[in-house]
C-alpha cells in the first residue's frame, strides 16, 4: 500500500487525460519526434518503460566495457522508465552519460540504428520536461511504544510466530 503512493504525477498525465494544453507546443513537438523515431517501441505504457527488451540491438553500446550488463538468460534487460528522467542522471546501467542529449543520441544509434541529430535530441529532451512529476511527501508514522495491551494484528496469536529453522550445512 505504501509503495502504491510512490507515484509522481506530471503534466504528461494531464495531457493523456485529454488536456492538450497541459504540455507546451514545443513539448508536443518533442513527443512527436519521440514517437516518429520509434523510441516508443520500447519506452511505452504509462511509465514509458518497464518491459524487458534486448540491448545493443543495432550497434554496440559505447561504454559496454564498463561493468557487467548481460541481462536475463535471454539477454533481455528492463527498459527504464523515462518519468523524471531529467532529474535522474547519470544515465544507463553504468552511469556513463551525464548529458540527456548524448544519452538520446546513443539510444538512437544502439537501439534503433538511426542517427538522432542535435535538433531532434533537443526536441525530445524538451518533451522530457513534461515527464517531471510531483514527488510524494513521505510522512513516517509516529508509533507509540508497544506495551502488553497493544493490540496485535488480527489473525496473529501469541506463539504463532515460530523462529525460522536454521539452515543445515
Ligand atoms: C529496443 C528498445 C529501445 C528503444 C527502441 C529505445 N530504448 Fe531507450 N532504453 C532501452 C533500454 C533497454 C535502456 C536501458 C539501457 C541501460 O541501462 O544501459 C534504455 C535507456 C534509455 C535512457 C536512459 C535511462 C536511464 O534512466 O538511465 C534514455 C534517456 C532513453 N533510453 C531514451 C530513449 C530514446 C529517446 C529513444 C529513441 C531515440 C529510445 N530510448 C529508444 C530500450 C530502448
Amino acid at each position: 500500500m505504501f509503495e502504491a503512493t510512490l507515484v509522481t504525477p506530471s503534466r504528461y498525465d494531464d495531457f493523456l487525460r485529454g488536456n492538450v494544453k497541459a504540455i507546451s507546443r514545443q513539448e508536443q513537438e518533442g513527443l512527436k519526434v519521440f514517437l516518429d523515431k520509434g523510441c516508443v517501441g520500447c519506452h511505452n505504457g504509462i511509465n514509458l518503460g518497464g518491459m524487458m527488451q534486448p540491448f545493443q540491438v543495432a550497434a554496440p553500446y559505447k561504454f559496454a566495457n564498463v561493468g557487467d550488463f548481460k541481462g536475463d538468460k535471454n539477454g533481455m534487460v528492463k527498459v527504464p522508465t523515462l518519468r523524471n528522467i531529467l532529474e535522474t542522471m547519470p544515465y544507463f546501467h553504468n552511469g556513463q552519460y551525464w548529458n540527456i542529449k548524448d544519452a538520446i543520441k546513443e539510444m538512437g544509434a544502439i537501439q534503433l540504428g538511426t542517427t538522432i541529430n542535435d535538433e531532434e535530441a533537443t526536441k525530445i529532451a524538451t518533451f522530457f520536461n513534461a515527464l517531471t512529476g510531483k514527488k510524494p511527501t513521505i510522512i513516517y508514522p509516529d508509533l507509540p511504544v508497544m506495551s502488553a495491551s497493544t493490540p496485535k494484528p488480527e489473525g496473529i496469536m501469541e506463539g504463532d510466530v515460530k523462529p525460522a529453522k536454521q539452515p543445515t550445512h
